[in-house]
């Protein structure tokens, strides 16, 4: 008899990560070892406040509020008026326990609610969650192609798709193309197609060309601003982001995420609220990424032939390589250096490959010093 788990149903996919792992060998052979700039996971410290918090709150005995604390949610709003010039009310602002949970749920709670809607549209060459989320939710993960200037083309998406749009995601600045988005035009092809716009904006501060942008300089009504203090502050291991914007979505989301148990440690709001109420951490960070950007990117144009621009935002290259896998192999083989072939954010990004430039500068001089560049 066949056994109940037998039966035929979802595997989830390998994760693109893992599919890394052959090629680890290949740079850990070397001196010095591999020098990993595939995740783009933070190194740098946060700032001893931030640390000093999450140590001191007194936070750790009771459940913490899953739609975020007061005090939480107050430096949220305090942020944003900061860096935005935008009022946000802390009702319109809810905490989650870093953004990739947010966005790898958000469609199954919107197809709850319009259970006459299936398809969640994204970016064509983009961050996997969006598709994963859909796909997860059982719903239609349906791209949206780049215009050539790497923002999206929302003119092609089909009439028959928006009509059964839970969400739009717009990622500005992109990962991983660093491309930057009009959200004003994103945010009016949802209100005039009854779509809500969801806008993933944790790279914002890590805007290179002009001044970071939000969707919710558009006006609140159906859009929704998705933050991380992940990159902002690198405080990926603490587990912390928000969501701000829509008063009906916002509520909405607010709720359903509490009888999921969506919690944010009390101590990680407190580092939080820590976190967002400094801007001095940020400009240095700025400047190590800014300055790890310019040297891999001369690095790697000298090695390889590439032509490598800089992004207009984020901390990553993204360039056309030929083959990303193939590229991927050969640095690191020569140069100990693993990095992302780009087909892992969207088939149309498979000539391409992602570095992210999240090594400390003597780790990056390693790589220089092995291609010969040093
Ligand atoms: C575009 C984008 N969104 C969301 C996330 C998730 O970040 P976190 O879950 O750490 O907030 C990432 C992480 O790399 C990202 O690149």
């Amino acid at each position: 008899m066949a056994s109940i788990t037998d039966r035929p149903g979802f595997v989830p996919p390998p994760y693109p990560y893992d599919r890394l792992d052959r090629f680890k060998p290949l740079a850990e052979r070397l001196d010095g070892g591999l020098v990993d700039l595939s995740i783009g996971t933070p190194i740098d410290a946060p700032p001893d406040a931030v640390i000093t918090a999450l140590g001191s709150s007194g936070a750790e005995r009771g459940y913490p509020p899953s739609i975020g604390s007061l005090e939480f949610r107050s430096a949220v709003r305090r942020w944003i008026d900061r860096r935005f010039g935008v009022d946000v009310p802390v009702a319109q602002i809810g905490a989650c326990v870093g953004t990739k949970e947010f966005v790898g749920t958000l469609p199954q709670w919107l197809r709850l609610r319009r259970p006459d809607r299936d398809t969640v549209l994204y970016p064509a060459v983009s961050y996997p969650t969006y598709e994963m989320g859909a796909i997860l939710a059982g719903c239609r993960a349906v791209p949206v192609p780049p215009t050539p200037d790497g923002s999206l083309d929302l003119a092609a998406i089909a009439p028959g798709d928006a009509d059964r749009a839970l969400a739009l995601w717009v990622n500005s600045p992109s990962n991983p193309t660093g491309a930057l988005d009009d959200l004003g035009e994103a945010a009016a092809w949802g209100r005039s197609h009854g779509v809500p716009v969801f806008s993933d904006e944790c790279y914002v501060e890590f805007t290179w060309s002009g001044e970071g942008r939000t969707i919710l300089e558009h006006g609140l009504d159906g859009v929704v601003a998705v933050h991380s203090l992940s990159k902002r502050s690198n405080l990926a291991g603490v587990r912390i982001g928000f969501y701000a914007g829509d008063a009906d979505l916002v509520h909405y989301l607010q709720e359903v995420r509490k009888h999921v148990g969506l919690m944010v440690p009390g101590p990680a709001q407190a580092a939080g609220v820590a976190a967002l109420d400094d801007d001095t951490h940020v400009g240095i960070q700025r400047e190590r990424y800014l300055r790890r950007l310019e040297r891999l990117a001369g690095v790697l144009r000298r090695w390889s032939g590439c032509e490598i621009a800089l992004p207009a935002g984020g901390f990553y290259l993204w360039f056309d390589a030929g083959d990303g896998w193939e590229f991927t192999e050969r640095l690191a083989t020569v140069g100990g250096a693993l990095v992302s072939p780009g087909d892992f954010y969207g088939a149309g990004g498979a000539q391409f490959v992602r570095v992210a430039v999240v090594q400390p500068d003597e780790r990056i001089e390693l790589v220089a010093a092995r291609l010969g560049l040093g």
